[in-house]
């Protein structure tokens, strides 16, 4: 299984590498940056995480989707966003909800992951134009590392959950994604 980030500043790659932790029993995780190098004809399932800057995923994370959408339309695909707002109060979580609806826009048409959270991550409001502080401030965020690790070990546990029901399916169907190679 891929783990893939896109992580301007490194709390999106802290979290994939927490969820990789979290799925180590399960599975083969590699976790890696998403980039040209990575092909995803190499794996069977996976958990795919980008920061969310200006409502979107970063383009590297929108283009690896791009590239390997015949294959993943035929494996099981999580996805993950990172953005500054934990979804606390009705306001922050209907923004969050207008941001899901526009990440999932920039999907390849067909792409449905089996999940898609939010996770808090860190802000810094320093090097943000004045709308984007504004924007933060009507979240009623602060500045600071808001990362939830319960949130997210509880969602890497989810998913290995999943994949290892999937797994178990797999042994029994000779169509599925995840049905084992003969001898593994
Ligand atoms: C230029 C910029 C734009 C951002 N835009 C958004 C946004 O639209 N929505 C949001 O929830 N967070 C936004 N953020 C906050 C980041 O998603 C947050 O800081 C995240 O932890 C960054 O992940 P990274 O450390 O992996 O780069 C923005 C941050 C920056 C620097």
């Amino acid at each position: 299984m891929l783990v893939g980030h896109a992580s301007a500043a490194g709390s999106t790659r802290e979290i994939a590498e927490r969820i990789a932790a979290g799925l180590g029993d399960v599975a083969d995780v590699v976790v890696r940056p998403l980039g040209p190098d990575v092909d995803p004809d190499e794996f069977d399932a996976f958990v795919i995480g980008s920061a969310i800057h200006n409502q979107e995923w970063l383009p590297a994370a929108v283009a690896f989707l791009d590239r390997g959408r015949s294959t993943l339309a035929h494996r099981p695909v999580w996805c993950f966003s990172v953005g500054g707002a934990a979804p606390r109060g009705p306001v922050s979580r209907a923004i969050i909800r207008m941001e899901l609806e526009r990440i999932a826009k920039s999907f390849p048409p067909g792409l449905v992951p089996r999940d898609h959270p939010v996770f808090a991550g860190i802000v810094v409001v320093d090097g943000l134009p004045l709308w984007g502080k504004l924007f933060w401030l009507a979240l009623g965020g602060r500045p600071g590392d808001h990362r939830d690790w319960p949130a997210v070990d509880r969602w890497a546990a989810d998913v290995a959950t999943a994949l290892a029901e999937l797994r178990r399916d797999g042994a029994r169907s000779p169509a599925h994604p995840l049905r084992p190679s003969p001898g593994s």
